[in-house]
């Protein structure tokens, strides 16, 4: 498969791009407004300054893991998966009903807790894993919730057939993929999804999630490696021959946003370039 290697894509992926202060806002208002304002100061019980004073410091040291742009401008601050989920209330009802829930590549556990909020589920039916528990164990400090958060926390990489998490002996209703199926290539993709639709998943299971994309689907190199951002066609084909791997079959629904239209600032347009999108789809299990 070709790989894209155009320095031209915006200023984004450079081949030495450290350190990349175009992806570090230092501005936290431009997403800490809204509704995110008053999700954030009900949840930790901080307000005005005592919140932004106790969320600058924890961004920064969370940066140092990987620069990951969701982090350091600030988008773990946002919440998107009620504009991604047509019947959002369908989802929080079968929380209510103890679905379980994976978050592959939590991060801080931002989308765990967004839904913990919103259907009182106990937590203890929640799980999440990453590559850096570092960051899971930021999260309790960023939303000030040790004692109240129970979720079950894999560290692991995904690409490592030894993950732990490939064991566990839990089928998830539902899977949270924001942001992270798109830091693999092609068949990185593909082997994630085969260990996961063969031992975490069930007749039903949802997929949920959004990520970066490209009206032209192609690879990437960039400094987190070989990144694949899909269109719709190449997300369908993904899951047809994972399907095809798996023995199962999965209903994708997905649609392309303008950056603005996914809720990022314009600035993310200029460093995907104009054929740059995101990505939003739900990815259903057929019944076998
Ligand atoms: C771009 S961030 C997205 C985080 C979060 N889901 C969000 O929407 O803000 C990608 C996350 O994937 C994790 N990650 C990267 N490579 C991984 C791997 N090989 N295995 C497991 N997690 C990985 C990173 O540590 C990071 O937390």
């Amino acid at each position: 498969m070709a790989v894209n290697e155009d320095k031209k894509f915006g200023n984004w992926f450079k081949d030495n791009p450290k350190p990349n202060e175009e992806w570090y806002e230092s501005d936290i208002n431009i997403h800490l407004k809204g509704d995110a304002r008053s999700f954030w100061e009900q949840y930790t019980g901080l307000k005005g300054d005592a919140l932004e004073n106790h969320l600058y410091p924890l961004r920064d040291k969370a940066f140092g893991m990987g620069e990951y742009p969701c982090v350091g401008t600030w988008d773990f601050l946002q919440y998107r998966i009620p504009m991604v989920v047509h019947d959002y209330d369908a989802l929080i009802t079968r929380l209510k009903h103890n679905e379980k829930v994976l978050d592959i590549g939590c991060c801080f556990g931002q989308v765990l807790r967004h839904l913990l909020v919103d259907s009182g589920a106990p937590s203890e039916n929640m799980y999440a894993t990453d590559l850096h528990p570092q960051l899971w164990e930021l999260g309790f400090e960023l939303f000030c919730d040790r004692e109240r958060m129970k979720a079950h926390f894999i560290a692991g990489d995904v690409l490592s057939i030894s993950n732990p998490l490939w064991k566990l002996d839990v089928k998830f209703g539902i899977v949270l993929a924001e942001q992270f199926l798109h830091l693999f290539s092609w068949n990185q993709n593909k082997s994630i999804l085969r260990q996961l639709v063969t031992n975490l998943t069930k007749p039903g299971t949802q997929v949920i999630g959004f990520q970066t994309a490209n009206v032209n689907a192609q690879e990437y190199k960039t400094q987190w490696g070989h990144m694949y951002f899909h269109n719709v066609e190449s997300l369908e084909k993904l899951w047809k021959e994972v399907g095809e791997e798996t023995g199962t079959s999965w209903t994708v629904d997905a649609k392309l946003l303008s950056v603005s239209d996914a809720g990022y600032p314009k600035k993310f347009q200029d460093w995907f370039g104009s054929s740059g999108r995101y990505i939003f789809f739900v990815i259903t299990r057929n019944e076998d």
